[in-house]
């Protein structure tokens, strides 16, 4: 299947120059490794279908708990240079053969949605695009201790990653050219005569190479991390089957599952009440109203729709936040159906919709002790608690 940008991250240096007891690219800044909030930025970036990742295969253990929490194809492993690691990279991509490639350094954890946008839109004209940043130091060309002239600033620019390519071209560069030793991407497609665009970098995509480039992050961003709740509250009425509903097959569907019932839940939707508890939850944490804004019950388009749909939905509102759910507690109130043997299976449908773990998401169920609404049998409702970690 052709697909349309994919990013491949490198991620297979070994952090020499940075030192620590972990390479720099698996060391904590704000919550996450340096690797990992790149790969969170570009994986809940809407436009990119992919993201590869280079790593060294000793690194394999600090790289499970990214691929636990993103949905990621298999890593490649690197290269003994930058170069060989982006190289086997491009070569695992080429069956996909998407049509744009953003190479990126694990190294520059901050790429922002706006600058990947940039990237892109330059691509639909241009075979090649770098984030560049005008040079503000006077730079001087030395010889040992003395200068010997100085350069004309104007003319010098610092570039950054994430460089985008056209994918056919870039390949076939890499192959070609594997025995010439180049410091970024973008050098090949200047070799070849290929005009390589500039669009503005961001001084917060600096790369880390020394200790002291990771203290000075660790500075900029302690704080960014935020945390939110969101909580969510739905109820249906439950109501008599129709008369010809097939016996055997009567049922409510509770996060997804269908549990046999002798009455059904009533709504525009399929009245999955825990869905929708779990969505204004959701929608809650990032202060995005509630379901019935996303969803008008009026809207024919939702007539009988599956919940899930609202659940994936609401998602990718929360990727374009740069939410991540930490954690999702979702409580039934009803005398009937018992929902106990039926939790797994729930866990189970939110953990895909949402590829979350299952460790990180509770189920539960109580009753009225037969007062009110749901003691009576007339309904059923569900409340939902969401944490999200933003940035
Ligand atoms: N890289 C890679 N494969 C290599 C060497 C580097 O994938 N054989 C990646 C690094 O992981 C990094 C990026 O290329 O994300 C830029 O390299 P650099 O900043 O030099 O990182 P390291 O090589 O890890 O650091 P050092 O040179 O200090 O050892
Ligand atoms: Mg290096």
């Amino acid at each position: 299947m052709t697909i349309q940008v994919a990013v491949l991250i490198v991620a297979a240096g070994s952090g020499e120059r940075a030192g620590g007891s972990i390479p720099k690219q698996y060391q904590m800044v704000a919550g996450k490794s340096l690797l990992e909030h790149s790969v969170s930025r570009f994986c809940s970036h809407p436009k990119v279908d992919t993201v590869q990742v280079v790593i060294h295969p000793d690194h394999l253990p600090y790289y499970q708990s990214i691929a636990a929490l993103h949905d990621l194809p298999k890593p490649v492993p690197g290269g003994s240079t930058r170069q060989d690691s982006v190289r086997f990279g491009l070569a695992a991509l080429s069956e996909q053969s998407p049509r744009f490639i953003l190479i990126h350094d694990a190294a520059r954890p901050f790429p922002s949605h706006a600058l990947i946008d940039r990237i892109l839109v330059a691509l639909e004209s241009h075979e090649a695009v770098i984030p560049v940043l005008p040079v503000n130091d006077t730079i001087k060309q030395i010889s040992g201790n003395s200068v010997e002239r100085t350069l004309d600033r104007s003319l010098l620019s610092m570039a950054q990653t994430p460089q985008g390519f056209h994918f056919a071209m870039i390949s076939s560069l890499h192959q070609q050219f594997q025995n010439e030793p180049c410091t970024d991407d973008a050098m090949l497609a200047e070799k070849a005569g290929i005009i390589v665009a500039t669009v503005a970098g961001e001084a917060t995509l600096t790369k880390i190479t020394y200790a002291s480039d990771m203290e000075e992050v660790n500075r900029m961003m302690s704080g960014v991390v935020e945390h939110r709740v969101g909580m969510g509250f739905d109820t249906h009425r439950l109501i008599p089957h129709d008369p010809d509903s097939i016996k055997g097959k009567q049922s409510v569907i509770l996060c997804g599952v269908h549990i046999p019932h002798d009455k059904k839940l009533e709504g525009h939707s399929d009245a999955d009440v825990g869905y929708h508890a779990l969505v204004d939850a959701m929608l809650g944490a990032i202060a995005a109203g509630d379901i019935g804004i996303h969803f008008p019950p009026t809207d024919p388009k939702w007539r009988g729709a599956y919940s899930s749909r609202f659940v994936v939905h609401a998602l990718g509102l929360l990727k374009e936040k740069s939410a991540t759910i930490q954690n999702i507690d979702l409580t039934f109130i009803c005398e009937k159906p018992h929902i106990s043997n039926h939790r797994d299976a729930m866990i189970k449908n939110i953990s895909h919709l949402l590829n979350l773990d299952p460790s990180r998401i509770n189920i539960k169920a109580t009753t009225t002790e037969k007062m009110g609404f749901t003691g009576r049998g007339e309904g059923i409702a569900a409340q939902a608690v969401v944490s999200v970690r933003i940035g």
